[in-house]
């Protein structure tokens, strides 16, 4: 396969994991480097001393030699350089969240079809170790048919002054549930408050699924303790993710109920198991390179990304629905 070109615009907090995990692929190539701020160029001058950079997006967005861009800026101007980078010809990574809008996110779907070029949504946690185990268990009937997933995500900070927690930390859940439940979600209630600014400080997300599924992600900057822990219970076992161990990430539970009888309300006999408990290999390689080398094997192939343009923007719909929801303290939102 030929080397592929990359253009990288932004260059703060994030941007430098996309630079370095590139410079790590043999099939590509960082052709340029935008930050409007010189002073982030000159940050990573120092680690690239032969990096193009520039301060104008749009020597990236409109170089006939470039032919994907990683775009790695706030999420309000996401949009505006996706659509350039696509109008220009260029395949699109993209961080979460995908667009600011779900309508903004449809336009750059319909975009990216007709000119035939690949979105991929910087879902990142879709490529721990931990996510592929547990889709793998999942897919593998190991949990039997879903009850619930209940996510948390709580910490001290970081405060964003562009978005809310919801729209920050969110995602990443948002995204996780919908890859492992790999279902359709139906409707959406949450609530949450500001207290230290205009933007939601914590939030609560409920939801809902076919078949009695239901999610619940709980994600907070005004935690004192750092929480990363996700339950999923299912039928025949229940797993607990701690992303925060170093080993043992994730336990599988030979736990639950036996309903043993159902005859009649009132005669329901409930037994509860208390089985073994199991650590499954967790692999540790770096998610951001194995999802950065998947963007540029789907470009060579043609392939869909898993976490393509329609994944981002499903939830962006739940982020957006979430909104609604927590405007209206809880009102239920359907997904149409
Ligand atoms: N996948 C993850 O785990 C993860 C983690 C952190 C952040 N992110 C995402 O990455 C994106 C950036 O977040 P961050 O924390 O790095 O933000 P940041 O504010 O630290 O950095 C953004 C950089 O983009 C530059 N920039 C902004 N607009 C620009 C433009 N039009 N042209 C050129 N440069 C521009 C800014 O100067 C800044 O250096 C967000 O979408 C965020 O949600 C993803």
């Amino acid at each position: 396969m030929s080397v592929l070109r990359v253009g990288v615009i932004g260059y703060g907090y994030w941007g430098p994991n996309v630079v370095r995990n590139l410079y790590a692929l043999e099939a590509c190539e960082v052709a340029a480097l935008c930050d409007q701020n010189p002073a982030a160029l000159q940050r990573a001058h120092r680690t690239y001393p032969s990096l193009h950079t520039t301060t104008d997006a749009y020597d990236v967005l409109t170089s006939p030699d470039i032919d994907a861009v990683a775009i790695v800026t706030p999420v309000w101007t996401h949009y505006d350089l996706a659509r350039a980078a696509l109008e220009n010809g260029k395949h699109v990574f993209v961080e979460k969240s995908f667009t600011a809008t779900a309508h903004q996110a449809e336009d750059l779907v319909e975009l990216a079809d007709r000119r035939n070029l690949r979105i991929m949504v910087d879902h990142t946690f879709l490529y721990t170790g931990a996510v592929k185990k547990i889709r793998e268990l999942i897919d593998k009937g190991v949990l039997g048919p879903l009850y619930y997933f209940d996510s948390s995500r709580v910490n001290l900070g970081l405060f964003q002054h562009d978005v809310s927690v919801l729209w920050d930390l969110a995602p990443h859940d948002l995204s996780i549930m919908d890859h492992v439940i790999g279902e359709k979600a139906e409707a959406v209630v949450a609530t949450g408050a500001c207290h230290v600014n205009d933007h939601a400080d914590m939030a609560f997300i409920t939801v809902y699924f076919p078949g009695n599924v239901v999610a619940h992600i709980n994600v907070n900057w005004l935690s004192p303790v750092k929480v990363r822990m996700t339950l999923i219970g299912g039928r025949a076992k229940m797993l607990v993710w701690n992303d925060l161990e170093a080993d043992e990430k994730i336990k599988v539970y030979d736990r639950g109920v036996n309903v043993t009888s159902r005859q009649g309300v009132y005669d329901l006999l409930v037994s509860y198991r208390s089985g073994d408990v199991w650590a499954p290999k967790v692999d540790q390689t770096e998610a951001l390179k194995a999802e950065l080398g998947y963007f540029l094997d789907c470009i060579g192939t043609g392939a869909t990304p898993v976490n393509d343009g329609q994944a981002g923007l499903r939830v962006v719909r739940m982020l957006e629905a979430a909104d609604r929801s927590m405007a209206e303290r809880g009102s239920v939102v359907r997904l149409s």
